[in-house]
Parts: C-alpha cells; sequence; structure tokens
C-alpha cells in the first residue's frame, strides 16, 4: 500500500489512518475538557505507553487493577483516535488522557480549562531509531525503508505527526504556565521513583510510599513486558508484526549509536540545533 492509502493528512499533519479518521477528529476537535483531566503529551515512541501504565494508580489511590485487567489503549486513550468517543465520555474523573497532537492541535475547551500536562520528552535519535524499528513491525505504517531515508523523513516532517522539533517547542507556550509540567524519557530510566513523586506533587495527589513502591515496580520494562496488556501483544499479528521486533523493544537510551554513522549523527545534530537555536529549551543530551 503507498504512503497515501495509509495515512491522512489533518490541518498538514501525516496521521496514520489505522488510528485516525475525520470522525476522530472532529471528536476531538469538540472535546469538552474537564478542569481535572490530565494529559501526558509526548511526540510517538518517547514514553507514551509508559504513562499508560504510571497515570491509573497515581490518580486512583494506587489501585493496580486497570493495570492488570484492560489493555493500555482503553484504559488511558489518545484523546485523536478512533477510540476515544467511546471511551472518554464514559470515563470517571479525573481522566487520564494520551495525546500525540502539538499543542495548537488542542481542543478549544483545553485552552479555558485548567486541566493538567505532563510533556515527557525523549532524546530524538532514540526516538528515530525507536520509530524506525516500530515502522518495521506495524504493517499499518509505511515500510521506512532504509535508516538513512527514514532519517530524512524524520528530520524533514515527511514522517508521522510531523517534526519533533516542531512538537517540542509547541508545547513549551508560555501560555499553559504551571499546568504542564516537563520530564525526559531518560530522568523516568533513571530514577522512575523521584519523577513519580515530581508527577504526584504536580498533580496534587498522594499515594502511600507502599503504594509508590508496587507502581514502581509495574513500571519496570521487564514487567510491562510480561503485562498482557500493555506489551500489545493481544494486537493481531498481521498488524504488528511481533517476530521482527517486540513494541517493548529494548527501554534504554543511546540505542542510537549502535544505528548511526558518524556522518549521520552529525547531520542530524546541526538540523535539530538549527531548528531549536533561537529557543531557550535544552535537553540534558545536548551536552552529549
Ligand atoms: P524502544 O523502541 O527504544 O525500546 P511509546 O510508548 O511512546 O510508543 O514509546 C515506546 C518506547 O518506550 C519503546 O522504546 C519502548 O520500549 C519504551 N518503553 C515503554 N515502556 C518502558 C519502560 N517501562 N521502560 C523503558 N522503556 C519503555
Amino acid at each position: 500500500m503507498s504512503k497515501n492509502d495509509l495515512n491522512l493528512l489533518y490541518k498538514g499533519l501525516l496521521l496514520p489512518r489505522i488510528a485516525h479518521s475525520e470522525e476522530s477528529l472532529q471528536y476531538l476537535e469538540n472535546f469538552q475538557v474537564k478542569d481535572d483531566d490530565v494529559f501526558a503529551v509526548t511526540y510517538p515512541k518517547s514514553g507514551t505507553t509508559w504513562m499508560q501504565e504510571l497515570l491509573p494508580p497515581l490518580l486512583n489511590g494506587g489501585d493496580l487493577t486497570s493495570v492488570q485487567t484492560v489493555p493500555n489503549w482503553d484504559r488511558v486513550p489518545w484523546l485523536e483516535e478512533t477510540r476515544a468517543a467511546a471511551l472518554l465520555d464514559k470515563m470517571s474523573s479525573p481522566r487520564a488522557i494520551v495525546s500525540h497532537m502539538p499543542y495548537h492541535f488542542m481542543p478549544a475547551t483545553f485552552f479555558k480549562s485548567k486541566a493538567k500536562v505532563i510533556y515527557i520528552a525523549r532524546n530524538p535519535k532514540d526516538v528515530a531509531v525507536s520509530s524506525f524499528h516500530f515502522h518495521k513491525m506495524a504493517n499499518f505504517l509505511a515500510d521506512p525503508g532504509t535508516f538513512e531515508d527514514f532519517i530524512d523523513g524524520f528530520l524533514f516532517g515527511k514522517n508521522v505527526f510531523g517534526k519533533w522539533t516542531d512538537h517540542v517547542k509547541s508545547w513549551r507556550n508560555p501560555e499553559l504556565g504551571d499546568r504542564i509540567l516537563y520530564i525526559t524519557y531518560e530522568e523516568m530510566l533513571e530514577d522512575l521513583q523521584s519523577v513519580l513523586s515530581r508527577m504526584l506533587t504536580f498533580l496534587g495527589r498522594e499515594i502511600s510510599a507502599e503504594a509508590l513502591d508496587h507502581v514502581v515496580s509495574i513500571g519496570t520494562f521487564k514487567n510491562m513486558k510480561n503485562n498482557k496488556m500493555s506489551n500489545y501483544s493481544l494486537v493481531p499479528e498481521d498488524l504488528m508484526d511481533k517476530k521482527k521486533t517486540q513494541f517493548l523493544r529494548k527501554g534504554v537510551s543511546g540505542d542510537w549509536k549502535n544505528h548511526f554513522s558518524p556522518k549521520l549523527d552529525a547531520k542530524f545534530t546541526a538540523v535539530i540545533q538549527e531548528e531549536m537555536k533561537e529557543t531557550n529549551i535544552r535537553f540534558p543530551w545536548d551536552e552529549e
């Protein structure tokens, strides 16, 4: 199938048809955001599934039932996806919602609300590697071609969800004030417990120390890989070919070093630096 059949174009943003439709995007635009909604926003492959594991118990006092019994896509739905309409209107508050949308694609009610956002960023080189492997195993995404070609598409906004730099920059909007908490995938890898504590403080929630330990435990890569409700094993093989690679693939930082040639690394760094230079956004990986 050609790239055009697999994707749809929404306001200049290429989105996978499998999970997005005119109706779902209409639903997104008209969505009634509540003040106690909590959004976890990511550029794809930056830790979305991880947040779908962690947010429910943080918001419900540490109850792990939904993590053990409800698939991640129904437990914490994507605002823009086709399943949202059937799920979000019935969900009890506080609702945890994920989104890959850039800031200005959020519904009008979001901007007037007090809803909180946790934005998770990840080293774009590792994001690109993760996305490349995902494109290989997901039959509903275009064949990624060679790694070099895929990186070109990633850098120049030809891949689904557009440019990483546009996404990251859009969510640094000062209008958000203290409604947004910025965390990185790398911080979560390094010390999940302390990131969870920051999230709890930001959300104005408390759970017992014992419950927090349990959340840290269910959130380890190993335990998530074994959780049928989160490891995408419920998705049929003709949609995701798990023989090629697992959805929960490596779960590390720095795998890009196994994929980038020095030349490609220099090009990638130069393009990202150029696009970020007018901003004051700095990430730990910029120093690497
Ligand atoms: P890799 O392909 O590098 O392994 P998303 O959920 O946004 O699509 O992101 C998927 C990436 O997050 C994958 O990266 C996946 O392995 C990683 N991931 C998911 N849960 C994780 C966890 N508990 N610990 C570390 N990485 C995790």
